[in-house]
């Protein structure tokens, strides 16, 4: 700990186009963050460039809201050279996001480069199908898997030490 407001745990999660998996990731991972009381700050991004500035997809959106989450304000954004100084946690939701993180990232990084499903036991390592060819039951699977893998990470977070909110 090193005091001050800023939180310790930063945490970015990314997919290829931040429309879809990342984003219902950054929702679904605020709302278990903040029901745990886990202190952290969270965004999302895409290794890919084809969305910029774009709101989540329409079935992003609405499964999201299904489960009671707003992820209609965010807007697409692709990461970025800072992203791995200002994040200590950097997850992944396929194994070719991961390996386009590891292709970009400085040397001198200290952020911790993983997949969404690491966190979960017996399950690291597994992809997150991108749901974006799909349909509403893709994104009904996403939306579960992802649910498993954010509730995992803010446990594995607490568990670390993460410090709580006051
Ligand atoms: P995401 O899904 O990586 O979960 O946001 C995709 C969104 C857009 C494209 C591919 C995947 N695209 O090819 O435009």
């Amino acid at each position: 700990m090193h005091g001050g407001i800023d939180h310790d745990i930063a945490v970015l999660f990314v997919c290829l186009g931040n429309i879809c998996r990342s984003p219902m990731a950054e929702g679904a991972f605020r709302a278990a963050a903040r029901e745990r009381g886990l202190a952290c700050t969270v965004d999302s991004a895409g290794t890919a460039s084809y969305h910029l500035g774009h709101q989540p997809d329409p079935r992003a959106i609405a499964i999201a809201e299904k489960h009671g989450i707003d992820i209609a304000g965010q807007s697409a954004r692709q990461v970025e050279r800072n992203d791995f100084y200002r994040f200590s946690h950097i997850v992944a939701l396929d194994r070719a996001n991961l390996e386009g993180l590891r292709a970009r990232a400085p040397r001198d990084t200290l952020a911790r480069l993983s997949m969404l499903m690491d966190a979960v036991d017996g399950r690291r390592g597994e992809p997150v199908a991108d749901p974006y060819y799909g349909d509403a039951e893709a994104f009904e699977a996403a939306w579960s898997v992802i649910a498993l893998g954010v509730d995992a990470w803010v446990e594995r977070l607490l568990r670390e030490g993460a410090s709580l909110r006051v």
